[in-house]
């Protein structure tokens, strides 16, 4: 069932061209630049009125959460929490009875984070899910959701469910703003077709698989690594070093770029790797400055930038073109460099990656 792929992650990888494609299906329709999203239909006037979400979550769904709050901040204008289930079930949280409480979870079986939607519904406030097993404990165990139709994800570390869940935050956050007119008629429609362009872009990005793996082999004998992103890419940054850790074991740190002279840079030296997401968008010379002070310290930096990038090229050791695309989508590109570099050291490095030692796909006791 591995389709001739040596393992199921590399599978999962190679298959979010069409993973997306499914969670988009009867979604995103952009002939008339509409969206969808019928399980939340009913709670959408809830979400425009909110005074505020809480995002809970573990792990990778809890990088995803990441980016849902700069998603629903920006387009929504509302304000968000992020919260690991584990931490915010034992603190006795504030919860209103108005909150909006999104939990992400690929299995639906997660304890903490069943444990957190029962402890919201408790408070009285409206529990949304955003799964990928049909019929798991969460979605049963929650007021409404949107699944995420990535099909079953068996590689232990997550790939295929995450673009799927970042998929679905862009959407709801596009639909809730939308609605409430932060977001404006003009700034929905381009990203609905852009949306729409996203399989054909990571397809190409999935075509450089063989540069990437031969990058890769370079950095098999690291033991540190550290992942930089600013804005919507930091998340990512945070995505990339644990995909890094759990497959290959090499310990990988992802920090917020600026971050890093506040204590991370003490450890550059011309042993480490630091892998940078570094596309165009707001904050790209910030991060140009970023990778300068990398350099100045002799760390190796491996950039994925946007296709053209000329300044970064002439100062990164290695670069990753990816295609061109709006802001607020690029995680779901930038991460895919990162799952891939992850995997090909692991296998390099002779790990199981679809079984790595001591993690369980699904984590059903806290
Ligand atoms: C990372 C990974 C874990 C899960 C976490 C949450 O690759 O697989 O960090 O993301 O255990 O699992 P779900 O999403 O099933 O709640």
């Amino acid at each position: 069932e591995k389709n001739g792929y040596e393992h199921f992650m590399l599978k999962e990888i190679f298959e979010q061209t069409q993973s997306i494609k499914d969670t988009f299906r009867g979604r995103v329709v952009p002939a008339s630049k509409e969206l969808f999203l019928g399980g939340i239909n009913e709670v959408i006037p809830k979400l425009v009125e909110a005074r505020r979400i809480l995002i809970i979550g573990c792990g990778t769904s809890w990088h995803a959460g990441m980016v849902g709050e700069y998603l629903f901040e920006e387009f929504a204008r509302v304000p968000v929490e992020v919260e690991y289930a584990s931490e915010f079930r034992y603190r006795n949280p504030v919860i209103y009875n108005d909150d909006i409480v999104l939990a992400i979870s690929q299995s639906g079986e997660t304890a903490d984070t069943l444990a957190a939607i029962n402890l919201a519904k408790e408070a009285g406030a409206t529990v949304l899910g955003i799964c990928n097993v049909v019929g798991s404990s969460i979605p049963r165990n929650t007021d409404a959701g949107v699944y995420t139709h990535a099909g079953p994800e068996i590689g232990v570390a997550s790939t295929k469910a995450f673009t799927a869940q970042v998929t679905v935050l862009t959407m709801m956050a596009m639909l809730v703003g939308y609605r409430k007119g932060t977001l404006s008629k003009e700034e929905y429609e381009k990203h609905i077709d852009e949306l729409a362009c996203l399989p054909e872009k990571i397809k190409s990005i999935l075509d450089k698989s063989e540069a990437i793996k031969e990058l890769s082999a370079k950095y098999v004998d690291s033991t540190n690594a550290l992942y930089l992103g600013r804005g919507y890419l930091f998340p990512v940054a945070l995505e990339g070093a644990l995909k890094l850790k759990e497959i290959s074991y090499i310990h990988a740190e992802g920090y917020p770029a600026a971050e890093m002279k506040h204590g991370p840079i003490a450890l550059i030296d011309e042993q480490m790797p630091v892998f940078v997401a570094a596309t165009k968008d707001k904050s790209y010379e910030k991060i140009v400055s970023n990778i300068q002070e990398v350099k100045a310290r002799k760390g190796h930096v491996i950039a994925i930038v946007t296709e053209g990038d000329t300044v970064i090229k002439g100062m990164a050791d290695h670069v990753i073109e990816i295609p061109e695309t709006l802001e607020a989508l690029a995680p779901l590109l930038t991460v895919i460099p990162f799952q891939l570099i992850s995997y090909y050291i692991a296998v390099l490095r002779g790990c199981n990656v679809d079984q790595p030692r001591n993690l369980a796909k699904s984590v059903t006791v806290e």
